[in-house]
């Protein structure tokens, strides 16, 4: 075929075009090779199709990209309807276009079974599995009926920004340093809850987004540090309006998708209902056949109580609520207009119900909003019940409260999660299966693997200093790793003891289970000259072969006196924080089968006894390996 005559076909189209000479590129999903023949399956965005190849000398490896032109013909002589696998391409020229390297992980399974972390990071081959290519393209369409649905009824898209200032929605902040104002930061959206407020201020009566949210919180198969809302708000309506909207969108979208819902219109509970039926507010209201058929069972849940006491192993709660008392969903609700009168006057604080309303499908919250107060008063009210004082409300809500003063209408709106409906449609345990590159469990990137160390140049730019930078003695270490561990809400015990160098004297004291003890060695690599950290159990020994492979060169102890020097600890206070004084941990996987760790904090006449796992989770980082033996 001459280069002109090359007009490239999607596979998908080659039903059509039996008996003739075509071209078409894609990847190699598979090979069969007898020899003097091969069987190749091509792949592209369309579809699979078989190609034969006939003495064939090419080099071709599985998911290389390839182009073939040859005649399509039916493999059988079947009649009626032709579909892709009744057909092959008998081909006359075949290119590699890009030879792919033996894979690191397989393509043709649904991928299960492969490791996490190694799927992330190579999610672009992960991406190329049947089962991801189908739930992101479903993910697709989904939106796009959303949008579509949402733009029919009149509804406007408006942006808003993601660099921002705080705002409460019961998680911690993403902060982002400002460069033009040092020691200032930005606050990333945990919704964009204000904004949509303002814009119904501004008269866009109804708005929407597809709106991406952060929040710094424990993470979980439902939740991603970064995550996805149809987010709507509309101005003169009541809770039921917003319910009807919600309720005949996703069933139009639900619908178009092709799946089924067990009941509509949605059933509803209250809050109290849901507690008594269920013993939560979210619940799974399918059978085991309807589960087995991938049904959606969506529910509403209404009257919600506004106020809730703190749970004090929250950090973000009882940071939230100063009083003692902070809000179950969302500040800037409304409570219903019967128990307007305590809120203005803080009383019966645990019976005012709120006008909240949250969507649950499958025992997920899927959704969740409210009708807000467009009254200033009541605002104020709702942060005074928490504890906040007038100074603390103009600081942080005067615009809002500026705002509610200058022509404000009555609103409300609500959040869809965007991540866990898809993920129910597509019948998947987890929201990572639905997102392109979601984070690992460890919360890093996928592929790119951040957060990274930004330069000495950047930070200063930004005026920042680290606190491992602070870190001059075992005294700043043991303090920097107690609030470290604080500061993830994580539970130690602080163990007072004699010096304790050896292992030898660990027996003989007797105080610390020797079992438990982690021992932290800072090793330099001869060659670079760059010092790590091993952690290890106390009573093993470092396995210096599978060390010396993993640094790709000899090493040694580093000297006592250097150690002092450089990180202002002795041996024998030689903590395994390696992340609070700039050292790489390498961390061995025989600790995996202890319940609880004791180690040193920088201090010989200290350690701190933790659940293993938390430990592991606050060292951060790790290169895991079984760097040592009895
Ligand atoms: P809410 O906090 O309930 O409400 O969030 C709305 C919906 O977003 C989803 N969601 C998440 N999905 C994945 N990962 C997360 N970390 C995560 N957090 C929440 C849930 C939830 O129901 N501004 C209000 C909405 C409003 O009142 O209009 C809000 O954000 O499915």
């Amino acid at each position: 075929m001459l280069e002109s005559e090359k007009k490239y076909s999607q596979i998908k189209t080659l039903v059509d075009k039996i008996g003739h000479m075509v071209y078409c590129r894609g990847w190699v999903r598979s090979i069969r090779d007898l020899g003097s023949l091969k069987f190749i399956d091509l792949r592209d965005l369309t579809g699979v199709i078989q190609c034969v190849v006939e003495k064939s000398s090419v080099r071709i490896t599985q998911e290389s990209v390839i182009e073939v032109v040859g005649y399509v013909k039916l493999r059988s002589d079947k009649s009626g309807d032709i579909m892709l696998k009744d057909i092959e391409i008998f081909v006359h020229e075949l290119n590699v276009i890009n030879l792919a390297s033996p894979l690191p992980i397989h393509t043709t399974t649904d991928g299960y079974e492969i490791k996490e972390e190694v799927r992330l990071k190579y999610r672009y081959l992960d991406l190329r599995r049947d089962r991801l290519q189908r739930n992101i393209k479903l993910r697709s369409n989904f939106v796009n009926e959303l949008r579509g649905i949402l733009l029919k009824r009149d509804f406007i898209e408006i942006e808003t920004p993601v660099l921002t200032a705080s705002t409460m929605e019961g998680a911690r902040d993403f902060v982002v340093p400002s460069r033009l104002n040092p020691g200032k930061f930005y606050a990333l959206p945990q919704s964009p809850q204000q904004y949509k407020q303002m814009l119904m201020v501004a008269g866009f009566e109804k708005y929407f987004q597809i709106a991406r949210c952060f929040r710094d919180e424990n993470l979980r198969a439902d939740r991603g540090f970064e995550f996805t809302q149809i987010d709507l708000e509309m101005s003169f309506v009541s809770q039921q309006d917003v319910m009807n909207l919600v309720e005949s969108m996703l069933i139009e979208a639900i619908e178009k998708v092709d799946v089924k819902i067990l009941s509509k219109p949605f059933p509803v509970f209250t809050y109290d209902e849901a507690m008594k039926n269920f013993g939560a507010d979210k619940f799974d209201l399918r059978n085991e056949e309807e589960k087995q058929k991938g049904v959606l069972a969506f529910a509403w849940v209404i009257n919600f109580p506004f106020f809730k006491r703190v749970d004090k192993e929250d950090v973000a709660e009882v940071r939230d609520g100063k009083s003692g008392w902070t809000f179950t969903h969302n500040p800037f609700s409304a409570p219903i207009p019967e128990h307007e009168e305590w809120h203005l006057k803080g009383q019966n604080i645990e019976k005012i119900i709120t006008q909240q309303y949250d969507l649950v499908c499958n025992g997920y919250e899927v959704g969740g909003g409210s009708i807000r107060t467009h009254k200033p008063e009541i605002l104020k009210a709702t942060y005074k019940i928490m504890g906040y004082d007038e100074d603390y409300l103009e600081k942080s809500i005067g615009h809002l409260l500026d705002a509610f003063s200058l022509g404000t209408p009555p609103h409300g709106g609500i959040a869809l999660g965007l991540d866990r409906l898809v993920a129910i449609l597509a019948n998947e345990n987890s929201i990572k299966e639905v997102i392109a590159f979601p984070m690992t469990y460890q919360g890093r990137t996928a592929v790119t693997n951040a957060p990274h160390n930004i330069s000495n140049d950047q930070l200063t730019e930004l005026g920042l200093k680290l606190a491992f930078m602070e870190i001059k003695s075992g005294v700043d270490l043991d303090r920097a790793i107690e609030d470290l561990i604080k500061s993830q809400g994580f539970y130690f015990q602080r163990i007072e003891h004699p010096n304790l160098s050896t292992t030898e004297d660990h027996h003989k004291a007797n105080i610390l289970d020797i079992n438990e003890n982690v021992k932290s060695l800072i090793l330099k690599g001869k060659k670079s000259n760059k010092n790590y950290l091993f952690v290890i159990p106390a009573a093993n020994k470092l396995d210096k072969k599978e060390v010396k492979n993993a640094l790709g060169e000899d090493f040694e102890f580093e000297r006592p006196e250097f150690i002092l020097k450089q990180y202002g600890l002795e041996v024998g206070g030689i903590a395994p924080f390696g992340n609070l004084i700039n050292l790489p941990i390498y961390y061995c996987s025989t600790l995996d089968s202890r319940e609880y760790v004791n180690f040193s904090t920088g201090l010989k006449t200290t350690s701190l006894r933790m659940k293993t796992n938390n430990f592991k989770t606050v060292l951060g980082d790790l290169n895991y390996g079984k760097w040592s033996d009895l």
